[in-house]
């Protein structure tokens, strides 16, 4: 069926529910060009605007899954759960949580980005590991959950390839921010990977998206209600992304961190969010009797780490990179540390070389923020607080200037105990 795209984006515009042949049209015409930029702009606008009914996001994931392949890892033996997170500053979760997964008997098959602006991307921190590569071919990913049980590869370029036009449209038309379009452009990639379960990890905070709790539930409502329209079994947990999550920021230095965590060691908050994230994923694997914390300090998640590192190019032995400068703030007066804040943090290191502006520019593997002291601990003038990486000095000042104030907070009293997990959603 054909239909015009004016009489689209008029129908959203005057808050009418679009037709699942309304939508299948225009993302596919969007998808083959036929529907021009400015018209999927107005209608982002107008979706936007007016919202969507959970019927009509349900249907507008579907067509844009259709618009690319659908892939099937077949038989790999084991239940196939996978995780997405929605950004945050330190998040770098996935690198001990998918061997650690996969140490516990499931397969985690992680389709990943790239990052923009002040959130990392995990592809970009894996790439600090010598020689390792991103991009596999289905069969290579087949292969590799078979015989490892854990993949963190690119994304393919036939998965949901509507998404990806629509996502880079949103970015320069002001539309990012759309709960239907942010819950579908996720969803899509997820059910088009095949996964079997899906455990979401929607940040709220400064650092993340999502500022407010509320804004994240919707979030979360609407990513657990795809999923149960579509028959994925899916579970959300609310996770706090006030403060960054371990001590470093940035991409060899967050590898170096995980690896603290795979050999039993490392921050508390980044173990403790990934074992309840492992103990989500589990449950939906159906093997809830799997103990992750206990698998973490036996080391055998490391084994996962290294044998996943090596299937793909990657030496896991190697010595991470390291940035040419590091320089070092330090307290200015006496008190405690009340903690970091996310989105100060992320962007000091996003300007110190780890991120990027554009998704062409390159990253700095060695740069980022490493902080030195953690929520509780007490300061005085001089101490060292956190240590600035960059390969280039003239990004130390921007930086500098971004930690400066109440983003390394210091108080006379210690700060409140922190409550990672805010909430669990689950789709019915
Ligand atoms: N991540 C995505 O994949 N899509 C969005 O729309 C936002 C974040």
């Amino acid at each position: 069926m054909s239909f015009s795209a004016v009489e689209v984006i008029a129908a959203k515009r005057d808050c009418r529910t679009l037709s699942r042949a309304q939508i299948d049209w225009v993302v596919d015409a969007y998808t083959r060009g036929e529907v021009a930029d400015e018209q999927m702009a107005a209608l982002a606008m107008a979706i936007l605007l007016n919202g969507m009914e959970p019927g009509e996001i349900a249907h507008w994931t579907q067509a844009m899954i259709d618009s690319g392949e659908v892939l099937d890892f077949g038989d790999v033996g084991r239940p196939l759960v996978d995780k997405h997170s929605t950004g945050g500053v330190g998040d770098k979760i996935t690198l001990p949580l998918a061997p650690l997964v996969a140490a516990c008997g499931a397969a985690v098959p992680q389709l990943s980005g790239r990052g923009l602006g002040h959130t990392g991307g995990t592809l970009d921190k894996l790439e600090a590991v010598p020689g390792w590569r991103a991009s596999l071919t289905t069969d290579e990913i087949t292969a590799q959950l078979r015989e490892v049980g854990a993949v963190v590869c690119a994304t393919t370029p036939t998965l949901a390839p509507a998404d990806k036009r629509l996502y880079a449209l949103r970015d320069v038309t002001g539309t990012v921010e759309s709960v239907p379009l942010i819950a579908s452009s996720i969803m899509s990639k997820k059910l088009a990977e095949g996964t079997g379960g899906l455990v979401l990890d929607v940040k709220v905070g400064s650092g993340a998206f999502m500022k407010t709790l509320p804004r994240a539930g919707e979030l979360a409502d609407a990513m657990t209600a795809i999923g149960a329209a579509h028959g994925l079994p899916t579970t959300a947990l609310l996770t706090d992304m006030s403060r960054p999550l371990g001590r470093c920021v940035g991409n060899a230095l967050e590898v170096a961190e995980s690896v603290e965590v795979l050999r039993g060691g490392g921050p508390a908050d980044l173990v403790s969010l990934t074992v309840a994230l492992a103990t989500e994923m589990l449950a939906l694997a159906g093997l809830p009797d799997a103990d992750p914390a206990a698998v973490l300090a036996s080391g055998a998640a490391y084994d996962v780490w290294e044998r996943m590192i090596a299937a793909q190019g990657g030496d896991p032995s190697a010595p991470l990179p390291v940035a040419a400068h590091v320089e070092t703030v330090v307290a200015e007066r006496s008190g405690i540390f009340a903690g970091a804040d996310a989105l100060a943090v992320g962007t000091a290191a996003w300007k110190l070389g780890a991120g990027r502006a554009r998704k062409e520019d390159p990253v700095q593997a060695g740069a980022g923020v490493r902080l030195l002291v953690d929520p509780g601990d007490e300061v005085r003038p001089g101490t060292p607080l956190a240590e600035l990486h960059t390969d280039d000095d003239a990004r130390l000042p921007t930086a500098r200037r971004l930690l400066a104030g109440a983003a390394l907070m210091i108080t006379t009293d210690p700060p409140p105990e922190r409550d990672l997990v805010l909430d669990v959603r689950r789709g019915s």
